[in-house]
């Protein structure tokens, strides 16, 4: 199976996505180039039927709504189908069954294989036995790739629209750095960037790992960590919010220790935020009492991406599946028009 290629790039045809460690800034960068051609099919302008017959094995052993049903509606809207396992219970891991041996079954049923699990380093080992790619919908505390690559593609078109760049970018990380996996993938994603300041406002029980933090002094960002929301989101292009990890805590009382720490909301962003702050979040944020990290408040706020990044999440994932899978230059032949009203244009 294709793996990484360094110096030439990744050859995505045929390989896992498990890890930002495998790409480059020129595969960033191609998967952004074909996200963007994704685009007309993603807004329901037209249909192509360039993955018919294919089938994605969506494996999702970790509580999802959005990357579960993401990944899924971006294989089906380039023609393929999906075929879903959701939790243990339903599963044969339940009954003692390993990681690989489940792959080598279900990779002879798929043609992809999309995976979350709970434990770091699962869906690596999963795809070690798989003969189909494996994509990782997030392992544990440990990655979350397609999630990072979505998020900085949402950062790269909310800053072009008012003529700022990925290079220069200022970004304050904000909650639960330490379990949470979409920011560990984000940092490991800014490293391949220049002249980038990371604030992190976490609680210090929550600080980044140390080997991210190195990671990112070593490859030249600015990283300032800070336990106080107001002063750190001051004076920066994007405030990366996110939820606490309540599921990585060995209690709900621990967890309560630092939920709603660092609450936003439309007042707060008046008061210390620049105008032009875009406000970002994985999703789901936690709405209730006790925690709401990002006020329904800020709704209305023009620079609340939140909705914008799920959207961008199917382009995203549409791109890695027609690279993978080695259909980009073959999209558009298999594409027809829509035959039906579109409440979307
Ligand atoms: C995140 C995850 O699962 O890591 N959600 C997502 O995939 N968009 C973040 C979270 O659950 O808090």
């Amino acid at each position: 199976m294709a793996f990484i290629d360094r110096g030439n790039g990744l050859n995505f045809q045929g390989a896992h996505i498990l890890s930002i460690n495998q790409f480059e800034k020129q595969d960033v960068t191609r998967v952004f180039d074909v996200a963007d051609q994704m685009q007309p099919y993603a807004l329901r302008k037209k249909v192509t039927r360039v993955l018919e017959g294919a089938i994605l094995g969506n494996m999702f052993f970790e509580a999802s709504t959005r990357t579960r049903v993401s990944f899924g509606s971006a294989f089906n809207l380039l023609g393929g189908e999906v075929r879903e396992t959701a939790g243990f219970e339903s599963s044969a891991l339940v009954k003692g069954e390993s990681l690989q041996d489940t792959a080598r079954v279900l990779s002879g049923f798929s043609d992809v294989i999309c995976m979350r699990h709970p434990d770091e380093g699962s869906v690596a080992e999963f795809a070690t036995a798989s003969r189909v790619p494996v994509m990782n919908g997030g392992d544990g505390a440990n990655e979350h790739p397609t999630q990072a690559l979505l998020d900085l593609y949402t950062i790269r078109k909310e800053l072009a629209a008012t003529g700022r760049d990925i290079d220069g970018l200022t970004i304050a990380m904000v909650g639960d750095l330490r379990h949470g996996r979409t920011v560990h993938s984000l940092c490991k994603l800014l490293c391949l960037y220049d002249n980038v300041k990371v604030v992190l406002v976490s609680p210090k029980e929550l600080l980044l790992p140390a080997e991210l933090i190195e990671a990112m002094r070593s490859s030249g960002i600015a990283v300032q960590t800070s336990e106080d929301l107001a002063p750190s989101i001051a004076d920066v292009d994007i405030v990366y919010s996110t939820r606490i990890q309540e599921e990585r805590f060995g209690s709900k009382q621990e967890a309560d220790l630092y939920r709603g720490r660092f609450r936003l909301n439309q007042a707060i962003y008046t008061e210390f935020c620049q105008p032009n702050t875009v406000i970002m979040h994985p999703l789901p944020r936690d709405s209730r009492a006790d925690a709401n990290e990002l006020d329904n408040d800020l709704n209305n706020n023009p620079n609340l991406a939140i909705f914008r990044q799920t959207d961008n999440g199917v382009l995203v994932r549409m791109a890695l599946f027609a690279l993978v899978l080695g259909v980009v230059d073959t999209v558009d032949k298999y594409s027809h028009d829509i035959r039906w009203f579109n409440a979307r244009a």
